[in-house]
């Protein structure tokens, strides 16, 4: 493992995430401590109003859609990933962690698909962390990263 420089994440297979113990698989993305900040912001603005259906794009393993129902169980969210992997790493996380309702997981590619079919619902907040290193740059990347 040491010679291929596999993340211990997935080497051991799961990780704590806030208070939530996830199931980390390859290829879905290990969740980054900047992760953990973006949950404190979306949290600190669910507490200055009343709100309710929520959008994740992106959420690969769904650490946040599942940190903010744990936070705020009353909300309703819908998670999207193109991922089929990472949707149902999502629900296996969502079923350790037992959240059972108020998610909904959609493999879905936002932009291309038939999103718009998929979403006529309107959301008041959309929150989502999303690939952020240009293909072309990930060759410059540590081994650890890129996996
Ligand atoms: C940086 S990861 C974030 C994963 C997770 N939300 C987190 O913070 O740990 C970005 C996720 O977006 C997904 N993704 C990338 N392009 C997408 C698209 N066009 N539509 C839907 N999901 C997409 C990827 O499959 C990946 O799981």
């Amino acid at each position: 493992f040491f010679l291929v420089r596999m993340p211990v994440q997935y080497i051991i297979g799961e990780w704590e995430f806030r208070d939530l113990n996830i199931e980390i698989t390859p290829p879905v993305l290990i969740p980054r401590p900047e992760t953990e900040q973006l949950v404190d912001i979306v949290s600190s603005e669910m507490l200055k109003k009343k709100y309710s259906k929520i959008l994740e794009i992106g959420c690969g393993s769904g650490v946040i859609s599942l940190s903010l129902l744990k936070a705020f169980p009353w909300l309703n969210i819908v998670a999207i990933d193109k991922s089929k992997e990472a949707c149902e790493l999502t629900q296996r996380n969502a079923m350790k962690n037992k959240i059972l309702t108020n998610l909904k997981v959609i493999q879905c590619r936002i932009a291309t698909d038939n999103y718009r079919y998929l979403f006529k619902e309107k959301f008041d907040v959309i929150v989502s962390n999303p690939p952020y290193v240009p293909s072309k740059r990930l060759t410059e990347l540590q081994p650890e990263i890129v996996l």
